[in-house]
């Protein structure tokens, strides 16, 4: 993103801000619907960045969405995507989380715990309706994470291990509001080797067969969850679209000669890869000091907003930019040296990097920290130290606009009392 939109941007909305280039959301899409071919559906993990306007943008570009819970169906159904195009996924859904996605009837809910089953039949038997289920598998073999997420093959939250899967499916009449109809197996991020992220649909697709020849489950929908990696540090190299193209067009071809996958919905459901690169998490230098020979730059933001760097012990790359267009050291110049970036919480936790390297800045310029488009705004902690919130701001075609209006002290503040009279 140039650095004069995020000036503008910044000048505008004021900092700490999140700024989303939509450009950047329309080039992803249409990279990954080039490399999943038109026999895999694309759906949108809206955990990644639930922003109604990225919703509102990726609904009319036509994906589905994949919900994990009331909050992300409420979203979702505000953005427009119709439930035929909502499935669920996400372990621990509560009651109210599971009535809304059946009354809101959704094309499948993955059922990740025999209790979600038996919770959804007495919904189902109180609303009169049949609920389509797919189970969430949770097989010992997968993709290994590089840094855990998921938990890679094995994890033991997600889904139903395949001893409890044949146990339940061997009982599925027990749940005659019930029909199980597709089978979802999701256990890493991040993950940037396409031959593995290939290997394993091939692996889910025989699993889903042999599951549903074994108990006569119909193949609705076979989903294969996300995973789908960016480069976060500059060693990592990028997801091979054309390796993962040619292996998915391989296995379409061999889709299409199973007839129990003829109309099966193939889905993909990720986030990552649609909404990261687009996404830029902008602070404000307050100043710099050194201390003890490190040099330190203090920020108006920090891991309130934007924790994922310390969650997953992966700094974001952070680019300085002038307050005015004043000259730029050359990339290569002397001035650069490492310093920590922190930001205003009360605890040294706060470390947005702990080693960039940057010229050093000064009051009143702005730092950008890069791929901060998913799992950033809401994987944060926004409460810690009653800040107000960064807003959410987005640009498209050159144009700035409002996404989320950072909430005000007074808002933070509302719905609070003094219960008990100050005693
Ligand atoms: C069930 C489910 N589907 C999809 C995703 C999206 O994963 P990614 O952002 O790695 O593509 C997640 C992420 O946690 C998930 O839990």
């Amino acid at each position: 993103m140039p650095d004069s939109v995020l000036r503008r941007a910044a000048s505008r909305f004021g900092t700490p801000l999140y700024l989303y280039d939509f450009d950047v959301i329309e080039r992803q899409v249409a990279r990954l619907r080039r490399a999943l071919g038109p026999r895999f559906e694309l759906a949108y993990a809206v955990k990644a960045n639930p922003s109604l306007g990225v919703l509102f943008f990726l609904g009319k570009l036509g994906l589905s969405s994949d919900v994990a819970s009331a909050g992300e169906l409420a979203a979702a159904l505000r953005a427009g995507f119709l439930p035929s195009k909502i499935l669920s996924t996400g372990p621990a859904k509560n009651d109210e989380d599971l009535e809304a996605l059946v009354r809101a009837r959704v094309a499948i809910i993955h059922a990740e715990g025999e209790w979600e089953l038996e919770q959804l039949e007495k919904i189902g038997k109180r609303l009169r309706r049949r609920v389509a289920v797919g189970l969430r598998l949770n097989p010992p073999w997968g993709i290994a994470e590089k840094r855990v997420m998921i938990g890679g093959p094995g994890a033991k939250k997600f889904g139903f291990d395949l001893t409890s899967a044949r146990k339940i499916l061997r009982v599925k009449e027990r749940f005659p509001r019930l029909e199980v109809c597709g089978f979802q197996v999701f256990n890493a991020s991040n993950v940037l080797n396409a031959s593995l992220l290939v290997q394993n649909v091939r692996n889910v697709l025989s699993l889903a067969i042999a599951l549903s020849k074994e108990f006569s489950v119909p193949l609705r929908s076979v989903d294969f969850g996300g995973g789908f990696g960016v480069p976060y540090s500059d060693g990592e190299r990028p997801l091979d679209l054309k390796i993962l193209r040619e292996g998915l067009e391989a296995v379409a071809r061999d889709v299409s000669l199973e007839p129990r996958l003829d109309g099966t919905r193939l889905v993909f459901e990720p986030g990552r890869f649609l909404v990261a690169e687009s996404g830029t998490y902008a602070v404000n230098v307050l100043g710099t000091k050194r201390s003890r020979g490190v040099d330190c730059v203090l920020v108006d933001g920090g891991i309130h907003h934007f924790l994922r760097p310390v969650l997953f012990g992966t700094p974001h790359r952070v680019r300085l930019i002038r307050a005015r267009n004043g000259r730029r050291p050359r990339p290569s110049s002397p001035s650069r040296r490492s310093m920590v970036v922190s930001g205003p919480l009360c605890t040294s936790l706060d470390v947005l990097h702990p080693a960039a390297r940057l010229p050093l800045p000064e009051r009143g310029d702005l730092l950008a920290f890069e791929n901060a488009g998913a799992y950033g705004y809401t994987e944060s902690m926004p409460l810690f130290l009653s800040h107000e919130w960064p807003a959410e701001a987005g640009v498209r075609k050159g144009r700035l606009a409002l996404l989320r209006k950072a909430p005000s002290v007074a808002t933070l503040l509302r719905g609070q009392s003094d219960p008990f009279g100050g005693r």
